[in-house]
C-alpha cells in the first residue's frame, strides 16, 4: 500500500453535514439510517429478505431468502419467481401509466420521451418479436446499440421473456464485441446502423459485420435499429431491421416469471488475465440492490428527473439507468452523445432544459468539464438540482470541491458511490440526508452491506492509519453469481485470498478514525482509465499480436483528465526503433490497440526498449515500470533484476 496516498487522505479534514432543508425532505436520515443499520446487524438474512418482500413483486413468493449451500456461489431467494421487467415496468401503469418514464435527448438535440404505457408497449412488441426470432428463456442475447432508450427497451425485452442479454459497449472494436459474442454463446446481436458522438458516427453495424465475418457461428440473427439513417449493409437472410419486424407484433406479452436466481444479464469486464469476463448477474437479488440503493443513496422520489450520464455498456447504465430508476417508477433522462458537443456548457443545458433533479456522473468528466471553466455553467439554470454523484474511481478533492461550487452552489449532496461490475449496486456511499461528506472519500458501507479492511493475511486493519484490502465478509443479494462459463476463475479471483472468508474486491482503502473509507485503488494489474477497468494483459496481448512486436508490459500513469493513461513498454523484434521510425510505430501500435480493444484502450505513452526488466525468475517488475512510467526517481532494488543496465535504457525518453 502507498504511503504517500495514506499522507494525502489524511490532510484532508473537511466535512460537510447535509443541509437542514434537505434532511427536512429526506428519504432517510441520520436516525432511519441508524434504524437500517441496526436492523441489519441483527438480522442481515432477515433485513434481506424483508425488503426483498417490500420493494419486490413477486409471481411466486420465495421461503428461503439465502441458501449457502454451494458458497461462494450463494443464491438468494431463490425459490421466489418474478420478472424484471414486469417489476420494472407493469406494476407501475395502474398509478403512473401517464408519467414519463423516460426522456431523451440526442446529440443532434432530437428529444424523445416515453411514458411508462408506451415504454411498457414497445417493450412487449420487441419481446414479441424476439420470440418470432426464436429467442427464449436462457438464451443469449447480446446488445451492441448507442445510447438510445431501444438500448433500454432491448435490456427490458430480453429480461421480459427470461432471455439473458449481456450488452457490449457501443466504444469496443470488433474484435472485442466478437469475443463477448462468442464466449457468451449468443444467439441473437442487437445493434443500429450507427450511433452520434462527438459529431461523428458510430460505425456499430460496420463492426458488427467485422466481428460476424469470422467465427460467432451460434448468431442466426441480427436486429438492427434505424438510428442515424445512413447507408450500412444489410445481409437479407440474416439481418432484420427493427422497425419493420416491431410493426407486426402485438404490444402485449407476458412476463416470462423466472426463479429469483435465473441469470438476468452477462456483463464482461477486465481482470488481470487477457481475457475479460462474464460477471453473472441474478434476477431477484440483483434488482433488490438496484431498486434498493435509488431509494438510500439517490433519495429518489416521484418528482424526481434522475440522470445517470453512465453509457448502458457499463454496470452504472445498467443499475442506474435501466434497472433501479425505473423499478422505482422514476423518469430517467438519457443522451446519447459527448459532454462537449456543442460546446463545453452541453450537460448544463440538458440539465436546465429537461429539469434534471439528480446527476450522477464520473470523476473523469467531473475533472474534463472543471478543466473546460465555471464559465459555462454560470450560463444555465442549475437550480432544479438537488442532488450530485460520482461513480467510477476515486474522485480527486479538487474535483470534488468544483463539483461542490460551480455546480452545487455549496449546498447540494454528493454521494460518491463504491462500487463494482462485481457487486451490482452501490456498496459503501453516503446516505445524503444522514452522512457528512468528506472531499474524496465514499465514507461507509450502506446497510447491509458488510465490508472490512484487512492485511495480507487477513486479519482487521485496527490502526486507522494503515491500508489494507477491501473485502466484504457477508453475501449480499446484488452480488455477481459466478463468472460465466467459468466457475473456477469465479472462485480463485474473488474467493481464494483469505481461504474463502470473504469477498475480496481487488481494490485497497484506507479507513480513517471516524470509520471513512477512502479508495485508493486496485491492487491487481487492471488499470481504471476513465473509469473503466482495463487490464494491463489485455493491452499487452493487444500489442504483442502486432508483427513487430516481441513482448510488452502495459503500466498505469497517472493523467489529470482520465486518472489513469495506458503506458507501455515495447520490445520489437529486430533492432529497436528509434527517431522517425519510432515514432511511425508509436502511431500505428496506438491505432492498432484502438482497432483491437476499443479507443479508451489506446496508449498514451510506448516506450521502446531492447529488453524489459526482468528478476532472475524472469517476472517483469511492474513496479519498477510504474515508477519510470511516472518519471519518478528509481528507489526499488535493482540488484535482483536479471538485466539491472536496462533500467537507464527505460528511462530515457528518446
Ligand atoms: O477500483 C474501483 C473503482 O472502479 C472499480 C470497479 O470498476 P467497474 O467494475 O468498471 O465499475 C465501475 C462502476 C461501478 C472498483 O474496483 N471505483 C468505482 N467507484 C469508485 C471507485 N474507486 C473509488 N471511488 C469510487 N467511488
Amino acid at each position: 500500500m502507498s504511503s504517500d496516498n495514506i499522507h494525502s487522505v489524511l490532510t484532508e479534514t473537511r466535512l460537510f453535514a447535509p443541509q437542514p432543508d434537505f434532511v427536512a425532505r429526506a428519504r432517510l436520515d441520520a436516525d432511519g439510517l441508524s434504524a437500517l443499520h441496526a436492523a441489519a446487524a441483527a438480522d442481515h438474512v432477515g433485513f434481506w429478505a424483508g425488503l426483498a418482500r417490500k420493494e419486490l413483486g413477486w409471481q411466486t413468493p420465495f421461503t428461503e431468502a439465502l441458501d449457502s449451500t454451494q458458497a461462494p456461489n450463494y443464491r438468494w431467494f431463490a425459490d421466489g419467481h418474478l420478472n424484471v421487467s414486469a417489476n420494472c415496468l407493469d406494476r407501475h401503469l395502474g398509478a403512473r401509466g401517464d408519467k414519463i418514464a423516460i426522456r431523451f435527448e440526442g446529440e443532434q438535440g432530437d428529444v424523445a420521451t416515453y411514458t411508462y404505457r408506451q415504454l411498457h408497449g414497445e417493450v412487449c412488441k420487441l419481446a414479441n418479436a424476439l420470440k418470432s426470432l426464436g429467442i427464449g428463456r436462457g438464451d443469449r442475447v447480446v446488445i451492441y446499440m448507442p445510447m438510445v432508450p431501444e438500448a433500454v427497451m432491448a435490456m427490458q425485452a430480453c429480461a421480459r421473456i427470461g432471455a439473458i442479454h449481456s450488452v457490449v459497449f457501443g466504444g469496443f472494436s470488433a474484435s472485442s464485441l466478437r469475443d463477448r459474442i462468442e464466449d457468451a454463446g449468443a444467439k441473437l446481436l442487437i445493434t443500429a446502423d450507427g450511433g452520434h458522438r462527438a459529431g461523428h458516427i458510430v460505425e456499430l453495424k460496420k463492426a458488427a459485420d467485422e466481428a460476424l465475418a469470422e467465427g460467432c457461428a451460434t448468431i442466426s440473427k441480427v436486429l438492427v435499429l434505424k438510428r442515424t439513417g445512413h447507408t450500412v449493409n444489410l445481409d437479407p437472410d440474416r439481418d432484420l431491421w427493427w422497425h419493420t419486424l416491431l410493426a407486426e407484433q402485438s404490444d402485449r406479452c407476458d412476463p416470462e416469471w423466472v426463479s429469483a436466481e435465473h441469470p438476468l444479464f452477462l456483463l464482461y469486464t477486465s481482470g488481470s488475465t487477457g481475457k475479460p469476463k462474464g460477471i453473472q448477474h441474478s434476477s431477484g437479488g440483483y434488482l433488490l440492490g438496484a431498486t434498493v440503493t435509488c431509494q438510500w443513496v439517490f433519495d429518489l422520489r416521484d418528482d424526481d428527473v434522475f440522470w445517470c450520464t453512465a453509457d448502458v455498456g457499463w454496470i452504472t447504465g445498467h443499475s442506474y439507468v435501466a434497472y433501479g430508476p425505473l423499478s422505482n417508477g422514476a423518469t430517467i433522462l438519457m443522451y446519447e452523445g459527448a459532454p462537449t458537443v456543442p460546446d463545453a456548457g452541453r450537460f448544463w443545458k440538458i440539465c436546465q432544459d429537461h429539469g434534471v433533479t439528480i446527476f450522477y456522473t464520473a470523476p473523469t468528466a467531473i475533472r474534463a468539464l472543471m478543466k473546460l471553466g465555471d464559465e459555462w455553467p454560470v450560463k444555465y439554470d442549475l437550480s432544479k438540482l438537488r442532488l450530485l454523484g460520482s461513480v467510477g474511481e476515486p474522485i480527486n478533492p479538487e474535483a470534488w470541491m468544483w463539483y461542490h461550487t460551480a455546480i452545487g452552489k455549496q449546498k447540494l449532496p454528493i454521494v460518491d458511490t463504491w462500487w463494482q461490475t462485481e457487486t451490482g449496486s452501490i456498496m459503501i456511499s453516503p446516505v445524503p440526508g444522514a452522512v457528512p461528506t468528506k472531499p474524496g472519500s465514499c465514507t461507509k458501507p450502506l446497510p447491509g452491506i458488510a465490508v472490512e479492511v484487512v492485511d495480507e493475511n487477513g486479519e482487521a486493519v485496527a490502526d486507522a492509519n494503515m491500508g489494507g484490502y477491501l473485502v466484504i465478509t457477508k453475501p449480499w443479494p446484488s452480488m455477481l453469481r459466478t463468472i460465466w462459463n467459468d466457475n473456477d476463475r469465479y472462485i480463485k479471483t474473488y474467493w481464494s485470498q483469505f481461504q474463502g472468508r470473504c469477498y475480496v474486491a481487488g481494490d485497497s482503502v484506507h479507513r480513517d478514525a471516524d470509520g471513512y473509507h477512502w479508495i485508493m485503488g486496485r491492487v491487481d494489474d487492471v488499470l481504471n482509465v476513465s473509469g473503466h477497468r482495463l487490464g494491463t494483459m489485455e493491452v499487452e496481448s493487444a500489442l504483442v499480436a502486432h508483427p513487430r512486436v516481441a513482448e510488452a508490459a502495459v503500466v498505469g500513469r497517472p493523467h489529470e483528465i482520465k486518472g489513469e493513461s495506458v503506458f507501455a513498454f515495447v520490445v520489437c523484434k529486430g533492432l529497436r526503433p528509434s527517431g522517425d521510425e519510432a515514432r511511425q510505430l508509436t502511431q500505428e501500435l496506438r491505432d492498432w490497440v484502438a482497432k483491437d480493444i476499443g479507443a479508451l484502450a489506446r496508449p498514451d505513452d510506448i516506450r521502446f526498449a531492447e529488453n524489459l526488466p526482468k528478476t532472475r525468475s524472469g517476472k517483469i517488475m511492474r513496479r519498477l515500470l510504474r515508477s519510470i512510467a511516472r518519471d519518478e526517481q528509481i528507489t526499488q532494488d535493482t540488484s535482483t533484476l536479471e538485466n539491472p543496465g536496462i533500467v537507464e535504457q527505460l528511462a530515457r525518453k528518446d
